[in-house]
């Protein structure tokens, strides 16, 4: 186990974050949201915001700064904002002050007077489920609505009525912010034609790119760092308004500028979660075996229809084997804040309906709900018929029931003095996957090495892994190899996102560490060198010849003059795609305390077993798992943005929006079961950055009705779901 490498910076306030950046001539710019949730800007009088003191400039739609709509391969199109005066949610940005200081800015920014032409916005899913619309196909290109039925039936409703058991019922979870600890914020400065941007991101090479499109300059002259990020998880896989502002700004003033939403900005200016409705049908044999399986849901969708939360695809499509199986996706457009991925978008609140209803299954089967799973697991998932490269589920829960105690949960659970005790279950399960990606390998004189790519550390540990697998590759200790990440100057690294990047980069890092091993024996042995003629190879950091002599890389470099050599390796998802599906596995346990009185509820033990392939560095696995359990919690039990039919966000900030503080949260047990799975790729490892989160809300709503006999079918679950 290795620390994370970053974390004495971090916690000694040392880490410089993207605007902890600070030039000389530096001056601010503050972001003017819309106060409106559906119209049209007619006019904005900044007559008084340019007389204010310390402004430099004002920018609205109808003086704007330009910039065009980028795309990239992972995002999509990313919204660009002042381009034209639709306003299709409140807090939408729609201008942009410049001033000397931050406070001039904001100061001035209060002193703009905007004309709408409002419509009535439309803000309620429910209200907006008569107007949903098909979504259109997901990312790898299946339509948003798929079945698959037996030979002979007909329809999904003839399998469900042909069932013994059914169980049905419809499952709501609220829209999420993001609340990372670092608000979105850039530093532009732009300097003999090229601009450089220190932001947080997901990846500086994407940044990069989306900047370059978004400016109309060529690649070349964008330099995107991003040395640290402090929360991501989705939430900064597209580049910020403030990031396209503060270029866009720089360049026109010839200043560097710093934009930086506030937290009450960030709550609408950035992506949230989408809020859900899913309707979930599930038909069974006496003996649990699933015959039938409907799952339809919607999903709020801002009226850019630019983000699709897709719950049904990523659950019910792959979970469990079933012959009849119907999913459907549908979007609501609404005057809401822009939806984006957050950690397990789909799985998340896809899981949170699914395993409730399994739950509700097992229930009516008067069966233990783990040998339910158990008897419906998948090896394949249905339709799709590619076997998964390694599942060791059963496995999990096996570990988990034992761990946890569940032998001793009873039916109707247990009291203890005023407190309701249950226990919950619940299936994770997060595609693996993995994008292209690029790493640099360096062999240095004073023997050590470098890793070096443009992806992103979003706290995930990332670096430590990479040195890690640097090392094991390179033969030598951990300690001697240094990791580099977050600026696209490098190697293009991808995006930390997905739960990639470990399989991404480690598969890049062990096709480039051979390749500069092969460029030192070379050198070794060419005429004039140590080796010059002999038969070498490479071990524990050093060039051995057949005759017992050895050198170290380093000593090898030296005595050929070089203070360095590099290899750049490429690796890419391949034909192994069509030979297994990927997925990473957990089981989830949780046991919760319901006040008897006042219905309170506490989660006060927590289990999560994962089977994520091969671990490369425990701690920081461990804590990307907990962190994602943790979340699980939040959105079972805190978080919800609460909009108001006006568009307003009731709760845009850390007073009313609730997020779990330490009492909230019990010890969180994380165990790992270790297959190595280099079927999916040669290091072995699957993700584990957004796993943590799947399943946790589903485990807690079944506690609570374990505890309770209460079923609650909406997160957050509130005190007044229980009374
Ligand atoms: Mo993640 S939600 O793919 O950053």
């Amino acid at each position: 186990m290795t620390a994370r490498l970053d974390s004495p910076l971090k916690v000694t306030g040392r880490a410089r974050y993207g605007s902890d950046h600070n030039p000389p001539g530096m001056v601010f710019g503050y972001v003017v949201l819309s106060t409106v949730a559906h119209g049209e800007v007619t006019a904005m009088d900044v007559t008084a915001v340019r007389d204010a003191p310390g402004v430099l400039a004002v920018y609205t739609p109808f003086e704007s700064l330009e910039l065009h709509t980028p795309h990239n391969p992972i995002m999509g199109a990313t919204w660009v904002p002042l381009q034209d005066t639709d306003v299709a949610y409140r807090g939408q940005p729609i201008g942009f002050v410049v001033a000397e200081t931050f406070e001039q800015a904001r100061d001035a920014a209060s002193l703009v007077e905007v004309s709408y032409r409002e419509r009535t916005p439309l803000t309620s899913l429910e209200d907006g489920l008569a107007a949903a619309e098909d979504a259109p196909p997901s990312m790898d290109g299946s339509p948003h609505t798929v079945t698959v039925l037996a030979s002979g039936v007909e329809s999904i409703e003839d399998a469900l009525a042909a069932s013994p058991v059914v169980v049905e019922a419809t499952y709501t979870t609220a829209p999420q912010n993001h609340a990372a600890m670092e608000p979105h914020s850039a530093v532009a400065v732009w300097e003999s034609g090229t601009l450089t941007v220190y932001s947080g991101n997901q990846g500086s090479d994407l940044q990069a790119a989306s900047l370059a499109q978004a400016l109309a300059e060529p690649l070349s002259a964008v330099h995107a760092v991003n040395p640290f990020v402090g929360g991501a998880f989705g939430g900064k896989g597209a580049t910020s308004v403030p990031a396209f502002l503060a270029a866009a700004a720089a360049r026109d003033l010839g200043r560097p500028v710093k934009a930086a939403l506030t937290r009450e900005q960030v709550f609408t200016a950035t992506g949230t979660r989408a809020a859900t409705v899913q309707r979930l049908a599930l038909g069974a044999e006496k003996d649990g075996t699933l015959v039938a399986l409907r799952h339809d849901s919607w999903s709020s969708t801002p009226m850019s229809r630019a983000f699709i939360e897709q719950t049904s695809h990523s659950t019910s499509r792959e979970w469990y084997t079933t012959p009849n199986m119907v999913i459907s996706q549908k979007m609501v457009p609404l005057n809401i804040p822009p939806t984006t991925f957050m950690r397990a978008p789909g799985e998340a609140p896809g899981s949170f309906a699914l395993e409730s209803a399994i739950d509700e299954l097992a229930v009516e089967l008067g069966m233990d709900p783990i040998e339910l799973r158990r008897r419906n697991s998948s090896l394949a998932p249905p339709g799709k018929d590619l076997q998964w490269s390694s599942k060791h589920l059963d496995e999990c829960f096996g570990i988990g029931a034992e761990r946890f105690g569940w032998s001793q949960r009873s039916e109707g659970g247990r009291v203890d003095g005023d407190w309701l005790v249950g226990l919950g279950t619940a299936t994770a399960m997060f595609p693996a996957l993995r994008f292209p990606a690029s790493v640099r390998v360096t062999l240095n004189a004073d023997d050590t090495a470098e890793v070096a790519t443009s992806g992103a550390d979003p706290g995930t540990g990332l670096l430590s892994v990479l040195s890690l697998i640097g090392a094991d590759s390179l033969d030598i200790a951990p300690e001697r190899v240094t990791p580099r990440l977050g600026d696209s100057a490098l190697p293009s690294g991808g995006m930390s996102g997905g739960s990639t990047a470990t399989a991404s980069a480690g598969s890049a890092i062990m096709v480039a560490a051979p390749e500069v091993i092969d460029e030192l024996l070379t050198l070794a042995a060419a005429p004039g060198a140590p080796f010059e003629g002999a038969e070498v190879s490479y071990a524990d950091g050093r060039v051995l010849a057949t005759d017992g002599r050895s050198l170290t890389f380093g000593e090898v470099l030296r005595a050929v003059d070089r203070s360095s050599i590099a290899a750049v390796g490429s690796s890419a998802p391949g034909e192994e795609m069509s030979k297994h599906s990927f997925s990473s596995f957990g089981a989830q346990f949780c046991e919760v305390r319901v006040h008897r009185w006042t219905r309170e509820v506490r989660v006060s033990r927590m289990l999560g077993v994962f089977d994520a392939g091969r671990i490369i560095n425990e701690q920081p696995a461990r804590s990307q798992l907990m962190g994602g359990m943790i979340w699980g919690v939040s959105a079972a039990l805190h978080e919800g943005m609460e909009i108001e039919a006006d568009g307003r966000l009731a709760n845009g900030d850390f007073a009313s929006y609730l997020i779990p503080v330490n009492a909230d949260i019990p010890d969180v047990d994380v165990q790992f079961v270790q297959y190595p799975d280099t079927l999916h790729n040669p290091v072995g490892a699957r993700g584990v950055g957004e796993i943590g989160i799947v399943g946790v809300a589903a485990a807690i709503a079944n506690a609570v009705f374990n505890a309770t006999g209460t079923r609650v079918r909406n997160i957050p679950i509130a005190i007044e779901d229980l009374l």
